[in-house]
């Protein structure tokens, strides 16, 4: 048996209890990881409210990112051994002491890299890079507008634009937020609660341009702007729907603006291309050891306090992200 967070009912963050799950029997291209660290993400509120798309049967642990250390591996396993520094993912079970993923769903760390980093920047980092990069093609000297600025992938994409040398100008939700966008880096910072036309905002910073590619994972109101202030030839990039109200787009505005509205679901790409995103992993770990990356880490909290963290991102009152420490 091992020590978790379970979630027994369904009732959402507030309901979460330390207790104790039995070992789960391991598969021929499984890894069994001791976890160290657990991010807590945005779909693991979903999760414990059983609004997610998978419904596991109760007691479970919720938690989608996690880094440890390899206890043991399946028959089949070939790329990591036990002792081996990881990062993994599973849509539940790292808000635990131990996980068992699949092989393909486990990156070795990289020296310089601790575990509260990869904890942080797996989902995060991952996403990101695959939307700007893959998806939406964001060259150097491009306008990269990110939506959210300050929440998880939000600040991931502001620190990966960054670096690809885009100019990046981020909207926020409040001061604090902004605060927190302009000290990773961004000059222009918009807190679109104060704003009432986002798209003027926009236009002023780009001499009536607009974005060449904007990150959006609020949707509602926020998209609706975003048609309104993107570039010719932008790609709007559909990352999710935090606001709760997913938008609709009139395909004139596409034609007119010679635009594409690109979606990017980051979590089925490792059952098309698994070995890509390997790579994938393997370099934003590569930029992290480097420094050319980094994680914001607002708290590192006991594993206990994982329902108190859920609530607090769903309160809208966390910048970056907040890890577990569970061992
Ligand atoms: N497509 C993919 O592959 C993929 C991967 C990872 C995450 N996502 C999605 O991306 C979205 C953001 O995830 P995240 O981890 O960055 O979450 P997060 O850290 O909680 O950030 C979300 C931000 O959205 C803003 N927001 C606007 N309206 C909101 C509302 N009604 N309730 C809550 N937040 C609201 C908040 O910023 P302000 O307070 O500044 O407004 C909040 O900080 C989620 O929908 C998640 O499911 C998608």
């Amino acid at each position: 048996m091992f020590r978790a967070m379970l979630c027994k009912d369904y009732s959402g963050p507030q309901g979460l209890a330390l207790g104790e799950l039995p070992r789960e029997p391991l598969g021929d291209d499984d890894v069994r990881v001791a976890v160290h660290v657990a991010g807590v993400g945005f779909a693991d509120i979903l999760v414990t409210q059983g609004q997610y798309q998978l419904k596991p049967p109760t007691p479970f642990a919720p938690g989608g990112e996690c880094a440890g250390e390899v206890l043991d591996v399946g028959p089949a396993v070939k790329y990591v051994a036990p002792g081996d520094r990881v990062m993994c993912g599973r849509a539940v079970g790292a808000f635990a002491e131990e996980i068992v993923v699949q092989e393909k769903h486990v990156t070795r760390l990289p020296d310089g890299v601790a575990y509260t980093q990869a904890a942080a920047l797996r989902s995060a980092y991952g996403t990101g890079y695959y939307a700007l990069q893959h998806r939406g093609h964001l060259q150097p000297g491009e306008v990269l507008l990110v939506h959210a600025a300050a929440g998880a992938v939000g600040l991931a994409a502001v620190d990966l634009g960054r670096m690809m040398g885009a100019r990046v100008i981020g909207t926020v939700g409040s001061d604090e937020k902004a605060a927190a966008v302009r000290a990773a880096g961004v000059e222009h910072v918009i807190n679109y609660r104060r704003t009432p036309r986002l798209r003027d905002e926009v236009k002023a910073l780009t001499a009536d341009r607009g974005a060449d590619v904007i990150y959006d994972p609020v949707g509602g109101d926020l998209f609706d702007e975003s048609l309104r202030c993107i570039a010719w030839g932008g790609r709007l990039l559909v990352i999710g729907f935090a606001s709760g109200r997913i938008p609709s787009a009139p395909a004139n505005l596409a034609l007119v603006k010679n635009m594409s509205i690109v979606g990017v679901y980051f979590g089925s790409w490792v059952d098309h291309e698994p070995l890509r995103l390997r790579a994938h992993y393997e370099q934003i770990l590569q930029w992290c050891a480097a420094g050319r990356i980094t994680p914001h880490i607002s708290s590192v909290r006991p594993l206990e306090q994982a329902g108190q963290a859920l609530l607090d991102l769903a309160a809208r009152q966390v910048v970056g992200k907040v890890v577990l420490q569970v061992r």
